[in-house]
């Protein structure tokens, strides 16, 4: 039997006591895969990212992560818990003041005190020649690099601390065709290059879901409305997963 790296039970969450903007949400991301979040602008999918990251509190429901309840966790330990977590969002969101190796070092600075400062380099480096970013540009800020070595770089540091889980929301939105699929393959490659762990990609590109992830999950109103392989998409019957497939389908093929 597969474990689950996440488990989500009939979660609801209102902010304001009237509108449920996750309505019971169900779903169980399989250890080691690699899933995509996909579904209309608004539909919940940012929100159930940040209740898994322990960033809000479920209104009802149960919310297991890695084995444990992360809704019984005080602020603190989530602190703690959040070390298994690598985070990239939309904007590489990079310390303008620091160099490449100083953004990539930050986490591993701050979470692992037991490691010397040539330990830290050491590790840093290595996570920047993973992602493919070469040596002379470690001393370089943030402005003077590219926005595709910048990507590089926000990954690299979301990789410093060897995450369980990586998490990216909505990674390539904004990108030009070509830096788009640089970072779609990036996600790919880092996914099978770390054996066991597990990638949640939220998208709002329907063909890079399909094409890298193992597991996809769309998200209406709050709910999950089909969860499968990209094969089970194609031959769902549930109307709104046609339309949404056939239209996302047809938008990448005018992007080409
Ligand atoms: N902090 C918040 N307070 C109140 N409403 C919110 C908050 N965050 C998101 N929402 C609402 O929840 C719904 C889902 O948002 P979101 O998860 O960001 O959508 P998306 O699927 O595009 O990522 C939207 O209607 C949004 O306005
Ligand atoms: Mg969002």
């Amino acid at each position: 039997m597969s474990e689950d790296a996440i488990r989500l039970v009939d979660v609801k969450k209102t902010f304001d006591g009237k509108d449920f903007v996750l309505s019971g949400m169900t779903l169980s991301v399989p250890k080691g895969s690699l899933t995509a979040i996909i579904g209309f602008s608004g539909t919940g999918k940012s929100v159930m990212l940040k209740h898994i990251l322990g960033l809000y509190q479920p209104t009802s429901g149960q919310i297991s992560v890695l084995g444990t309840d992360v809704t019984r966790l005080s602020p603190d330990q989530m602190t703690v818990f959040r070390r298994k977590f690598g985070v990239l969002f939309q904007g590489a969101a990079l310390f303008d003041d620091m160099t490449v190796l100083e953004n990539v070092s930050f986490p591993l600075v701050e979470h692992r005190r037991d490691l010397s400062e040539s330990e830290v380099l050491v590790i840093a480096s290595q996570r920047l020649k993973q992602v493919g970013l070469d040596e002379k540009h470690y001393g370089k800020l943030p402005s003077q690099i590219s926005g595709g070595m910048q990507k590089r770089t926000g990954l690299a540091r979301a990789l410093a601390l060897d995450p369980e889980i990586i998490f990216y929301d909505e990674p390539t939105t904004g990108l030009d065709p070509i830096l788009t699929e640089m970072v779609d393959n990036l996600i790919l490659e880092t996914h099978h290059h770390r054996q066991g762990m597990t990638s949640v990609m939220v998208s709002h590109d329907l063909e890079a879901a399909f094409r890298i992830a193992d597991h996809v999950a769309m998200l209406d109103a709050g709910k999950v409305l089909l969860f499968g392989t990209p094969e089970d998409f194609f031959k769902t019957d549930i109307e709104l997963v046609k339309k949404f497939v056939a239209k996302g389908m047809k938008q990448g093929m005018k992007q080409r």
